[in-house]
């Protein structure tokens, strides 16, 4: 059917393909206002990307519950069985920028966004249960290293390594990165974690604390160095359209979502800091718990609307769901929406993907790009005309803090989890986890820096270190000392 064409202020639009000219041969007239709009709105089509996490792809879909929490939340989404709740989720990669390609060795963003009665829940999560800092203070210089050089431009080697050979509560995150696991074949083929311990709370106000572990039904599936280079060139979007397609297909990817619940003293009172995200918690001493699944069955209509303009924060909990007291976790609670705010503007919680399943009513009004103002409604609280009044069931539970201001540092052993996670791969993994670490720290420049995190590798297992040893020619002398406090 023929339809229409109108400018974006409802005009007919008569000529989208010759501007108006004065004559034949004549210059372009400045009256021919629909050129002029159709151009100045060509040049503002670019937002600001993610500051990281820049490339990414997105689906929709539901979760299903099939195990009611009740006892350890008042969380409707964990305890109102049989219920379909809408979801979102983005995949990305973190380091690279809006273009860059998909099967580079690199941390997997994992984010889901659950439409709840009450409003909004996200999990903003990885495809790694730990992460490479456990301080908001070091979160952008950790960034700064993984991306361009000032003066060269060029992503360096010499500057994530020097980052991270200084910083030796990264050691396990990067034994993961430089695992088969840091390149994954398919967004559909890999585990999700929410890395961060949480904390939920049930009616009778009762804490346990949790981690989310999103289980792929598709197998767990990588891709070998050389694989990933080569795929890298041929389609640079190769992990966006394995997951485009799949789901066009029909093919809907399945993640069972299960928890780790720690009754709140026994956490407290855990040998390793379940709120030091550089550590996991043993799934022998608290096993996974299968609570729900969920399904991704439907691409978003529109990338730029679906997926581009997705703003997920790990501040949006629901009642029974509050945060823990990881420091990175109460570094996110900021950071995120304050992204939004610069990156999409300050409704940006209007937009469609981001707009909760029930209406926002509260006394915040105005700003750039308003569309739901309130109306009529009084503006201001307190007063007389029946505006919103709080709600109780959104206030985090109380609970007692005690010590004295000051900067502190996890009291954690770095390397042990590290070496752990070494002994546990097969030895094929293994070979290839030091392979791939040679081939990578091989080209710093640095001679300190290859060292210093040599001797990283060394604490965590002297037999981890002494292989990373030999494939860069370094001495036991240089790396059986590591000079900095490992527990800072
Ligand atoms: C994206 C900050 C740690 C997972 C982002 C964005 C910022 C940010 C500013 C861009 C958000 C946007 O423009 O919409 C931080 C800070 C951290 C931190 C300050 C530490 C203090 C983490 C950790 C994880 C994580 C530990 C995973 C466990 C993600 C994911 C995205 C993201 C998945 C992409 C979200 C999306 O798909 O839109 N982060 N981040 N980040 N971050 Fe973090």
């Amino acid at each position: 059917m023929r339809e229409d064409l109108k400018n974006s202020a409802g005009q007919p639009w008569g000529d989208n393909e010759h501007s108006l000219t004065a004559g034949q041969r004549g210059p372009v007239l400045i009256q021919d206002y629909n050129l002029l709009e159709k151009l100045a709105h060509f040049n503002r089509e670019r937002i600001p990307e993610r500051v990281v996490h820049a490339k990414g792809a997105g689906a929709e879909g539901t979760f299903r519950l099939t195990k009611d929490m009740h006892q350890y939340t008042k969380a409707k989404i964990f305890t109102e069985m049989g219920k379909s709740v809408p979801m979102r989720i983005r995949f990305s990669q973190v380091a690279g920028e809006m273009g860059s390609a998909d099967t580079v060795r690199d941390v997997r963003g994992f984010a889901l966004r659950f439409y709840t009665d009450d409003g909004n829940y996200d999990i903003v999560g990885n495809n790694t249960p730990v992460f490479f800092v456990n301080d908001p203070l070091k979160f952008p210089d950790f960034i700064h290293s993984q991306k361009r050089d000032p003066r060269t431009h060029e992503r360096s080697q010499d500057m994530q390594w020097d980052f991270w050979a200084h910083s030796p509560e990264s050691v396990h995150q990067v034994t993961i990165l430089m695992s088969d696991r840091g390149i994954p074949a398919s967004y559909r083929k890999m585990h999700g974690y929410g890395s961060h311990t949480f904390k939920w709370v049930n009616e009778a106000g009762e804490v346990f604390w949790v981690k989310y572990h999103f289980r792929t039904a598709q197998g767990i599936q990588n891709l070998s160095n050389d694989v990933a280079q080569r795929l890298a060139g041929e389609n640079p979007d190769y992990l966006q359209a394995d997951l485009y397609h799949a789901i066009e297909a029909g093919d809907f990817p399945t993640w069972k979502v299960c928890v780790q619940v720690i009754p709140e003293q026994a956490g407290l009172d855990y040998p390793a800091d379940i709120f030091d995200v550089t550590q996991v918690v043993s799934q022998k001493d608290y096993p996974l718990i299968e609570i729900g699944e969920f399904t991704l069955n439907k691409n978003p209509d529109n990338y730029f609307e679906g997926v581009e303009e997705a703003a997920f924060s790990p501040a949006n909990l629901v009642p029974g769901i509050e945060p823990s007291p990881d420091k990175l976790l109460q570094g996110r609670l900021f950071a995120y929406k304050d992204a939004a705010r610069y990156r999409l503007g300050v409704n940006y919680e209007q937009l469609p993907a981001n707009r909760p399943l029930n209406h926002p009513n509260n006394y915040e009004r105005d700003g750039f790009m308003q569309t739901d103002n309130h109306g009529d409604q009084v503006n201001y609280e307190p007063n007389s005309q029946g505006g919103p009044q709080e709600d109780p069931a959104g206030r985090l539970t109380p609970y007692t803090v005690s010590g004295k201001a000051g900067n502190y540092a996890y009291q954690t052993d770095y390397g042990r989890a590290a070496g752990k996670l070494y002994r546990l791969l097969p030895a094929d993994e293994r070979q290839r986890l030091i392979e791939t670490i040679v081939m990578n720290l091989g080209q710093v420049k640095s001679h300190d820096v290859k060292r210093l995190e040599t001797a990283q590798f060394y604490e965590a297992d002297h037999d981890y270190g002494l292989a990373v040893a030999k494939g860069l020619g370094l001495k036991l002398d240089e790396i059986k000392d590591y000079p900095f406090d490992t527990t800072h």
